[in-house]
């Protein structure tokens, strides 16, 4: 069976954890193919709501296995806390989570050295979730990582030492305060917890189940507009979180994906620093937050809100190849008198539909304007019974970008996600 892709087209945080739980029945493995604990997807269901970091969106379903592909990059405090927090027993998410031996390890260190480098950058602030998500990749990058892998060699403490000596070494310049004891401890439990599951070379795991009929879903974290090549470098995340991300991240061929779902919010957040041209930094951006709960899943920052960028969205299509859409959080939008959507640029005098590659031009949105709608929709389950504004502005999106809107998320809980 062909390997699909769900993955966000925006800045992150456009709900891939609830649609991967809501996708995850028509699957048989979830995995995730890069990223880390910078990543916090939320699920909803029987009124409870929980927040996933590292582990795929696929692990309430209890027959379904999930993978941490080894394009992650592992915190094992992180993991440590998340698996106690599932709620199922160890014993039972042993059945159901695999980690790939390759897996890159976040050190306590990268946690700092991510704090180190933020500070002295001031002004110029990646707005890091600091999670050592950019230390540890660059580790890998330069054949300095310490892999998942390597936690049940007989020199791993040696390893260990070694890293995070060469890390000390770096944060003697930086004058930075921090107690790496207190990190240390959850880190080592976090390794003793890692070792009580699977940790092999889900390549091949991957690529068997694959060819044996299987169905798998690659998760995506943070967006398209976050990815280290594609989106606005340096404000951006470490990771390709691209469609070619998940065959890097997992170890599968480009011949190998079937569908990419590409998932975007029916307006736009954006969380840390960088170029965001549909911002609005009035009062319609503090109600798209206060009606949105546009806080962050992982750092509790608000996000910044904007309408609908139709292109970003189209590059992010492109980049990504995506074949379907799928649009979250319509009900937000719901009470709007007319809601804007922007269509080009207007860069300096010129109308432009491409991204700039330089972050500091000055971009103003042109915006194409749709009628609202008033009514409640959290209830509909119907593409039918949804309002027509609402309807129109999803074939306006549909036409614009010429790929078919599939899902239509009325709320966050896992049953109200209308399939069309
Ligand atoms: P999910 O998977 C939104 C942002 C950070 C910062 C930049 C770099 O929930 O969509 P990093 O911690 O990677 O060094 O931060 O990327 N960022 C996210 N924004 N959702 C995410 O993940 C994000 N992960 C990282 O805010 O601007
Ligand atoms: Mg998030």
């Amino acid at each position: 069976m062909k390997i699909d892709i769900l993955l966000g087209l925006q800045w992150g945080d456009e709900g891939k954890g609830k649609i991967v739980d809501a996708l995850s029945p028509g699957y048989d493995v979830v995995a995730r193919f890069q990223g880390g604990p910078n990543a916090g997807h939320s699920l909803e269901f029987n009124n409870v709501k929980h927040v996933l970091h590292l582990i795929p969106s696929g692990i309430f379903h209890p027959d379904k296995l999930n993978i941490i592909g080894n394009g992650v990059v592992l915190d094992p405090a992180v993991f440590k806390k998340e698996i106690e927090e599932l709620g199922p027993p160890v014993e039972e998410l042993v059945r159901r989570l695999v980690i790939s031996a390759r897996a890159n390890l976040i050190l306590p260190t990268h946690r700092i050295l991510d704090a180190a480098y933020e500070l002295q950058k001031g002004n110029l602030k990646i707005g890091s979730t600091l999670k050592g998500i950019g230390p540890a990749y660059t580790d890998m990058a330069s054949r300095n990582g310490l892999r998942a892998g390597e936690i049940l060699h007989n020199d791993f403490m040696q390893m260990y030492n070694e890293h995070t000596a060469s890390h000390l070494s770096i944060l003697k310049n930086y004058g930075f305060d921090f107690d790496l004891k207190e990190y240390e401890k959850g880190w080592f439990d976090g390794i003793e917890l890692m070792k009580k599951f699977r940790i092999e070379n889900t390549e091949y795991l991957i690529n068997n189940l694959a060819s044996a009929g299987k169905k798998v879903l690659a998760e995506g974290a943070q967006g398209t507009m976050l990815d280290l090549d594609f989106g606005s470098y340096p404000y951006v995340t470490s990771s390709n979180t691209i469609s070619a991300g998940a065959c890097t991240g997992l170890g599968v061929s480009p011949r190998s994906i079937g569908e990419v779902f590409g998932i975007f919010k029916a307006y736009c957040t954006r969380v840390g620093s960088g170029p965001f041209p549909t911002e609005l930094n009035d009062e319609t951006g503090e109600l798209l937050r206060k009606k949105g709960c546009e806080y962050g899943a992982t750092t509790g920052r608000p996000r910044r809100c904007g309408w609908l960028d139709l292109p970003a969205l189209k590059y992010a299509i492109m980049i990504n190849g995506t074949t379907k859409l799928f649009m979250m959080k319509s009900d937000i939008l719901s009470g709007f008198e007319t809601i804007k959507v922007c269509t080009s640029y207007n860069i300096e005098g010129s109308e432009q539909i491409e991204l700039p590659f330089d972050n500091g031009a000055k971009i103003d949105p042109v915006y194409a304007e749709l009628p609202g709608w008033k009514e409640d929709i959290s209830g509909i389950r119907d593409y039918i019974a949804l309002p027509e504004n609402l309807r129109n502005y999803v074939e306006f999106i549909e036409k614009r970008t010429g790929i078919p809107v599939t899902i239509v998320s009325v709320s966050p809980d896992r049953n109200s996600t209308i399939f069309r």
